[in-house]
C-alpha cells in the first residue's frame, strides 16, 4: 500500500514540480509517496497521509483540487494533511490567504492553512494569452524558493517519522 500522496492541481507545470520536489524530499525520509494530479485522485482511502496543492489563478484554487477536498472531507479529516499553493510573482514572498470555501474545507478536515510559495511565469512555460503578456512584463520570473519548499517538505517527513 502506498503510504503518502501528494496531490497537486496545475495550468503551467510549476506546482507540479513543487509537488514533485516535495515528494522526493519525503521519500528520501524512507517514505513510499505518490504523486499525482488532483484531477486523476478518485479517494485518498490506500494512504495515511495527504499533501496537496495547487496554483492560483485570481486568487482562487483550481476546481480540480477543491474538488478533491469537498469529495474526500471525511476521509481527509481522518488523515494528517497539509495543504499549499504556489503563485505569487516578485522577490518579496507575500504568504497568500486561502480563498473562503479552500479555508472552510481546511477547517473541516482539521488541517492548517495553505503554506504558500511562490510562482513562475517564463515565455517558455506560459500557456494562455493574459499569462503570455505577464511573461514578458517586469514580474515575469521563477519565484519558486526550493529551499523554503524544501524545509516544509521536511518538516511533513519528521512528523511522519514522529507519526509511525
Ligand atoms: C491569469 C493569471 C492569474 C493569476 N492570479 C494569481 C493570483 O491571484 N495569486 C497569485 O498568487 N498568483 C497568481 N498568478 C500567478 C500563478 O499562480 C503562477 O504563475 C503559478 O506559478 C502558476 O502555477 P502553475 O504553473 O502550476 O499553473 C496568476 C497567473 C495568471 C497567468
Amino acid at each position: 500500500m502506498t503510504e503518502i500522496l501528494v496531490a497537486y492541481a496545475t495550468k503551467m507545470s510549476g506546482t507540479k514540480e513543487i509537488a514533485e520536489a516535495i515528494a522526493e524530499r519525503i521519500r528520501s525520509a524512507a517514505h513510499e509517496v505518490t504523486v499525482l494530479d488532483a484531477a486523476e485522485v478518485r479517494t485518498v482511502a490506500p494512504y495515511k497521509a495527504v499533501v496537496l496543492g495547487s496554483a492560483l489563478y485570481a486568487g482562487r484554487w483550481r476546481p480540480e483540487a477543491v474538488k478533491l477536498l469537498k469529495r474526500n472531507a471525511d476521509l481527509l479529516a481522518r488523515r494528517p494533511v497539509w495543504l499549499f499553493h504556489s503563485g505569487p510573482l516578485g522577490a518579496e514572498q507575500v504568504p497568500q490567504r486561502a480563498p473562503h470555501k479552500v479555508r472552510e474545507l481546511a477547517a473541516r478536515i482539521g488541517a492548517e492553512e495553505p503554506a504558500t510559495f511562490g510562482g513562475r511565469i517564463t515565455p517558455e512555460t506560459a500557456v494562455g494569452f493574459l499569462a503570455k503578456r505577464m511573461a514578458t512584463g517586469p514580474m515575469a520570473g521563477d519565484y519558486r524558493d526550493w529551499e523554503a519548499i524544501e524545509l516544509w517538505a521536511y518538516r511533513i517527513a519528521q512528523q511522519l517519522v514522529a507519526a509511525r
